[in-house]
């Protein structure tokens, strides 16, 4: 502890000359400027850094939001740094946090291979570290929150061949740097496997989408309708952002609406669609409750008490002590009683382009 405290007072030397540099510059970083954290000198104060991989995507963002709001409520400094997908300026970034004595670690990784350094860097310095909804690969990282995320592919393939039993199917999965993205189609593929097998399900088209882009699972869409001359019965999405390429390209071929479309997220943009009929359903993940299990495991970290786990995943070399929430699927049916109802999205917002008469009644 007193060494970090030494380290925080030079780092913040160090940092009182940069911070100009890095706040100004980097649009993803967002700091508790470290001259507050040690405005008033309280020694036990925790201190959490968080290296994120982006805030392109809408999730990101409220993750960000709700940490920053939930760690005041606790009386804890956060520092956030996002690397908008880079893996050198992430590293940079959580290197930077390391040297700001920073009492726990907790990372998004971009890449969940490359990340593993970052846990080397970390522990170098007796820093805990904290896998935030993506797992980071073979490393010793100390403990991993998150999402079920195979789950989430289940409960995506589950909806969808109850409403299609048979036909041509497509996987359009998120980044391959990102661990998730596999979680999520092996959890689709435990479903879809054994209606392969049978021969009621034939997947015509299976692609990964680098950085989760929504164009890359546009131009994926595009593939598969004219390899299949557009006979396409399903289509399962890995996220919200590729579910919207995805039917961009349908509505090229007049077939947004016709054919059911996952996603996962509960984007604004994706609850909108699904109300309007373009998108079949999303896997609400709620955000709040994943930062405050994550703040709440940090703190504890930052005591070195006991923190108590639903789970391990296997991350390459060890069983990472896991934290586990529920994913819930949404659709038209369900919207007002899990996004409105917990207001995740504001009921006028979501029903923007449903006439009045024909939205449904508020509680
Ligand atoms: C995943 C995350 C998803 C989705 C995606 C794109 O790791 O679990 O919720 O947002 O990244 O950023």
């Amino acid at each position: 502890m007193i060494l970090k405290k030494l380290k925080r007072a030079t780092a913040l030397v160090g940092v009182l000359v940069l911070t100009t540099g890095i706040f100004a510059g980097c649009s993803g970083g967002t700091t508790n400027k470290p001259s507050d954290a040690n405005k008033g000198g309280k020694d036990d104060e925790i201190v959490i850094g968080f290296s994120m991989d982006t805030l392109k995507e809408e999730r990101w963002q409220k993750d960000r939001d709700t940490l920053m709001a939930r760690a005041k409520e606790l009386g804890v400094k956060i520092l956030i740094q996002a690397a908008n997908g880079d893996d050198n300026k992430q590293i940079a970034q959580a290197e930077n946090l390391i040297s700001q004595g920073v009492d726990v670690l907790m990372v998004a990784p971009h890449n969940a291979e490359v990340a593993a350094t970052i846990v080397e860097a970390a522990h170098e310095e007796g820093i805990p570290v904290l896998s935030y909804d993506r797992l980071i690969k073979n490393s010793d990282v100390d403990v991993y929150v998150s999402f079920d995320n195979e789950k989430v592919g289940e409960l995506q393939a589950e909806y969808v061949t109850k409403l299609v039993p048979k036909g041509n199917y497509v996987y359009i999965g998120g980044a391959p740097t990102d661990n998730n993205a596999h979680l999520f189609r092996k959890g689709a593929m435990n479903v879809l496997k054994p209606l392969i097998e049978k021969g009621d399900i034939k997947l015509v088209y299976d692609q990964m989408s680098k950085d989760w882009q929504p164009s890359e699972a546009q131009k994926h869409m595009e593939n598969a309708l004219t390899a299949n001359k557009n006979k396409i019965d399903a289509v399962i999405c890995a996220n919200d952002g590729t579910a919207g390429g995805a039917i961009s390209a349908l509505s090229e071929q007049q077939l947004a609406g016709k054919v059911p479309v996952t996603g996962q997220d509960a984007e604004l943009a994706a609850c909108q669609r699904i109300v309007e009929g373009m998108q079949t359903m999303t896997v609400y993940k709620p955000i709040p409750k994943l930062a405050e299990t994550a703040l709440d495991v940090a703190i504890k970290l930052a005591k070195k008490e006991k923190v108590e786990t639903n789970g391990t995943v296997n991350n390459g070399k060890i069983d990472v002590p896991s934290v586990l929430l529920e994913p819930i699927v949404v659709d038209k049916n369900n919207m007002m009683d899990t996004i409105i109802k917990d207001g995740y999205h504001p009921y006028e917002e979501v029903y923007k382009n449903i006439p009045e008469d024909q939205r449904p009644k508020q509680k």
